[in-house]
């Protein structure tokens, strides 16, 4: 094994389920544990530390987790001194379940530990000498794991980070986008969504750790940055100590973080993931005005279009209200994309509730959309609602809302032939030579042709074909 040796460069195979912010999760874990001398691998049987970062959207999560955990097993056999942990929303949600299941986890930590990982793996280490020492007989029934999964851990007095987690670059991978973590958690309580118990309150980061991020990203050849949070345009906000958006006397924290981050000039586009309408001001609208690097694409998560839905989900804004701040949107970008979640079938959702919704999809004509069947969070105050719709509903309700939206992407996509577009190139096409995937200023993504390398470029592209999921087009 060679850990006796300085030299000897661990390994950890990172396997991550879900959306952006576990992709940023594992991200920043690879950059902590590079302070240790781990290397990442693709390959489980190579890896010293075996890491699980989970997602709890949908349904059957824990379940998906325990099989994968059954296939890493034989490893854990053949090698005592492999580390396995479980991170993320199955971990902080359903720990103890995880626990008893699979007892041959070493941590189970939730994402607001991720600055101890060092921490607790210098423990499980030390742990296992100790057991080594009772016992040679290290096998899989050891003692149970490590389970850290309380908000703001240094009540546990497990958290002792004090610098900045350096952030992750593979040098291999080429990257020319990368999400950057702005603000964590959420505060808004949706009544289908389990974020605020699986992530916890809202947490911004300082200004200039993030400025740092982006600066140390963009030396890497890094040319867009996409902010990231479960609610970026709240940002900030925890930092001026204002409750909420509308005690900030019209100050919004993530518009002026959209300056500063324009003002790196290495940066040539600069896109930010999710928002919801509520904590949205004329503010945000001004920016769109003032920067060109902000993409001209928006993702403004609805969830219905119904009013009495919306209330009941506690989304705290009317369909009136989200057509207004789209508005102030389109006025000043007319041609931005924008796009949007949808749950079908919430608890009580009507054929006119359902009718409300496909409205206004017609109306908003998004440039796409992801469309979700309500199911039941455990912990939420959905779960409790007791007209809940059947499934043959949903069902049918999530087939006509996508096969609407199927046709509205294709005729868009159909009506950029002839125009011409600043693509941004982001990686090589693997299944065809001399041909490179990027995507234009309204976030659809084209392929081009060229013998040349592409990557990282911003090149003009006349578009000149187009089907469901991609545009073509060539250099002019
Ligand atoms: N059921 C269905 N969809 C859900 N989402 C979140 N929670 C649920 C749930 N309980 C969807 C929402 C959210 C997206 C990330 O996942 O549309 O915006
Ligand atoms: Fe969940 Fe609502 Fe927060 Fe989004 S805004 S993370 S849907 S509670």
């Amino acid at each position: 094994m060679g850990e006796k040796n300085e030299a000897y460069l661990k390994k950890v195979y990172i396997q991550t389920w879900g959306c952006q912010m576990n992709v940023a999760d594992s991200e920043r874990m690879l950059g902590l544990l590079g302070r240790l001398n781990y290397r990442p691998t693709e390959l489980a049987q190579d890896a010293d530390f075996i890491l699980l970062n989970t997602c709890h959207i949908r349904e059957k999560a824990r379940h998906k987790v325990v099989s994968r955990l059954g296939e890493l097993r034989p490893l854990k056999e053949e090698n005592p001194h492999l580390i396995i942990a479980v991170s993320g929303c199955v971990a902080q949600a359903e720990s103890q379940a995880l626990a008893k299941e699979v007892p041959y986890i070493d941590i189970i930590f939730g994402p607001d530990q991720i600055e101890d990982l060092p921490n607790l793996l210098e423990k499980v280490i030390e742990k296992s000498e100790v057991d080594k020492k009772v016992s040679e007989s290290y096998s899989t029934n050891k003692a149970a794991p490590m389970v850290i999964t309380k908000f703001d851990a240094k009540e546990e007095g497990y958290s002792i980070p004090i610098d900045v987690v350096p952030p992750y670059y593979d040098e291999n991978k080429n990257e020319v986008t990368r999400y950057v973590n702005i603000i964590k958690g959420c505060n808004n309580f949706c009544t289908f969504c389990v974020v605020p118990y699986t992530r916890g309150r809202e947490k911004s980061r300082p200004e200039k750790e993030i400025l740092d991020e982006v600066n140390f990203l963009v030396q890497k050849g890094v040319k867009e940055i996409i902010l990231l949070g479960q609610n970026v345009n709240s940002y900030g906000l925890d930092l001026i100590g204002a409750p909420d958006i509308h005690s900030s006397n019209g100050k919004l924290p993530f518009a002026d973080l959209l300056y500063t981050v324009s003002s790196v000039p290495e940066v040539e586009r600069i896109r930010f993931t999710t928002s919801n309408p509520h904590d949205f001001t004329p503010a945000l609208a001004k920016a769109f005005a003032d920067l060109p690097k902000v993409t001209n694409s928006f993702h403004l998560a609805v969830q219905s279009g119904s009013d009495h839905m919306l209330d009941r989900m506690n989304r705290q804004y009317t369909r009136a209200e989200y057509f207004e701040r789209v508005k102030w949107i389109r006025d000043v970008r007319p041609e931005i994309a924008f796009s949007t979640d949808i749950i079908v079938g919430f608890p009580g959702e009507t054929e006119q509730d359902f009718e409300d919704t496909l409205s206004l999809v017609q109306e908003m004509q998004y440039a796409f959309i992801f469309a979700f069947k309500y199911s039941i969070r455990k912990g939420t105050p959905a779960t409790r609602f007791k007209d809940q719709v059947p499934e043959d509903i949903k069902d049918r309700r999530l087939q006509t809302l996508l096969e609407f939206q199927r046709k509205e992407t294709e005729r868009q996509n159909r009506a950029e032939i002839g125009k011409i577009r600043e693509v941004l190139v982001l990686y090589k096409n693997r299944k065809e030579e001399n041909s490179w995937y990027g995507r234009s200023y309204e976030g659809r993504l084209v392929k081009v042709q060229s013998p040349r390398n592409l990557i990282g470029k911003l090149i003009p592209v006349k578009i000149i074909g187009a089907n469901l999921t991609a545009l073509e087009g060539h250099l002019v």
